[in-house]
């Protein structure tokens, strides 16, 4: 079984199993999203999930239901 992540705003739809990181699936559909710590310390690799706020990358599953993500664009990091 896959699901739908949507990345936001360049609108890229990529498939990704439930579990597999969030972070990992931005990386296969080329899109890099800053990091830090990889701990969820440092919250550089935080993101928006549509509907449930924001969360770090680094740390969150991609969930078993299709999901939009908002990625930031901070110039400090
Ligand atoms: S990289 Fe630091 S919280 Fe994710």
């Amino acid at each position: 079984m896959s699901v739908s992540v949507r990345f936001m705003p360049d609108d890229i739809i990529v498939e990704a199993k439930p579990g597999e990181s969030l972070l990992l699936v931005a990386r296969r559909a080329g899109i890099t999203i800053p990091t830090g710590c990889l701990m969820g310390s440092c919250h550089a690799c935080e993101v928006e999930i549509e509907g449930q706020g924001p969360v770090c990358s680094c740390l969150t599953s991609t969930p078993n239901r299709s999901i939009t993500v908002q990625l930031y664009s901070d110039p400090t990091w």
